[in-house]
């Protein structure tokens, strides 16, 4: 992506904040996750201090009948940041499960909220029911909002990029962290604010709201040449638009709606979007465009994971540099924590 790029939600210019990020590594990235939070990724990382979290044990607050599918994920995940140009020397890239203070404080803040609270969070009454728990609803699941809490606060974080279904997720930290500074009167831990990105979600290939791995509607980022190309031609479009000089309509049309989000020639792209709306213009002529664009797009991010994928254990050292530096942190705040509800005795 070009530099002059800017993140679609820019916060308030200010080096002292402090970017707290993650994903649940259960499949690879697609373009979904690009739009909505890679690519700004790359463009905060030169503004603020970012950490990125690789949420392994909140993935199996849902996935615990398949905890292999969890641990294979991480290291593609950690490519799939790499290929996009996430840097670490930039980034601070770390893997939840291996930071234990994040849990500790997660087992304190639980007696921060009730169950009420928690059965009201729209995102978890909304997953609860995609994930047909109905009434087997894992407490680990349930409570994830909390752990949400402790990842937030542990860093001090200030500003955290996420799509507009983790907002929930911000205004249940920001009350645990009122309810705990409160209760210890000292202002221990910060406020955060969500940075939710302008193109938060992208639809699927055919069309379905949600870009999505299990829906089988996502390019992947590190999909083939051929792949992409194949998906390209199932792109949902216009199903109005039978003959070539019918006039065409741009709402809910992936093609079109990719090609917003891609395609830095924006003139020309209006043009294009003019001329398929007066008629004229068949759906190859568009889909030609969209491969282009995702070809030039892609290639690169393609290769340059390929390169890291030759050294799996050069990116696991990164890994555990980047937790090791996290986990530093993580402890200070436990640990300030800890003293303010009397649990240090020695
Ligand atoms: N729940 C987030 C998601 O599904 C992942 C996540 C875990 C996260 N901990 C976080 C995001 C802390 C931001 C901050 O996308």
């Amino acid at each position: 992506m070009s530099d002059d790029k800017k993140p679609s939600s820019t916060p308030t210019e200010n080096t002292q904040h402090l970017i707290l990020t993650g994903d649940r590594p259960t499949g690879p990235l697609h373009l979904g996750h690009f739009v909505g939070s890679l690519r700004n990724r790359v463009l905060y990382q030169h503004q603020y201090q970012q950490y990125i979290m690789i949420a392994d044990a909140q993935a199996l607050t849902d996935n615990m009948d398949d905890p292999a599918k969890v641990h294979n994920n991480v290291l593609e995940v950690a490519l799939d940041y790499l290929a996009v140009g996430i840097d670490p020397s930039k980034s601070t890239i770390f893997i939840q499960s291996q930071i234990p203070e994040l849990t500790e404080l997660t087992y304190y803040y639980m007696n921060l909220v009730t169950v009420a609270r928690l059965e009201r969070n729209p995102t978890i009454k909304q997953e609860i029911v995609l994930r047909n728990f109905e009434r087997d609803i894992p407490a680990g699941f349930f409570t994830y909002p909390v752990s949400q809490a402790a990842d937030i606060t542990a860093f001090k974080a200030t500003l955290v990029p996420v799509g507009d279904d983790q907002i929930p997720m911000i205004e249940q930290t920001n009350e645990i962290v009122r309810r705990f500074n409160r209760l210890v009167k000292q202002d221990i831990l910060l406020e955060c604010e969500a940075l939710v990105p302008e193109i938060g979600r992208l639809p699927g290939i055919d069309g379905k709201a949600k870009m999505s791995k299990s829906l089988g509607n996502s390019i992947n980022l590190g999909a083939s040449a051929a792949e992409i190309k194949a998906a390209v031609k199932n792109v949902y479009t216009d199903p109005l638009h039978l003959r070539v000089e019918d006039p065409g309509h741009l709402e809910g049309n992936v093609a079109f709606i990719y090609l917003d989000a891609f395609d830095q020639d924006k003139i020309s792209l209006q043009e294009m979007k003019d001329h398929y709306v007066r008629g004229g213009l068949g759906d190859s002529k568009v889909k030609q465009r969209l491969e282009a664009v995702l070809q030039d797009m892609l290639t690169p991010i393609r290769e340059r994971r390929q390169e890291y994928e030759k050294d799996r254990a050069q990116v696991l050292q990164m890994l555990k540099v980047g937790t090791e530096r996290a986990r530093e942190i993580a402890a200070k705040t436990t640990d300030e924590v800890k003293a303010a509800l009397g649990l240090k005795h020695f």
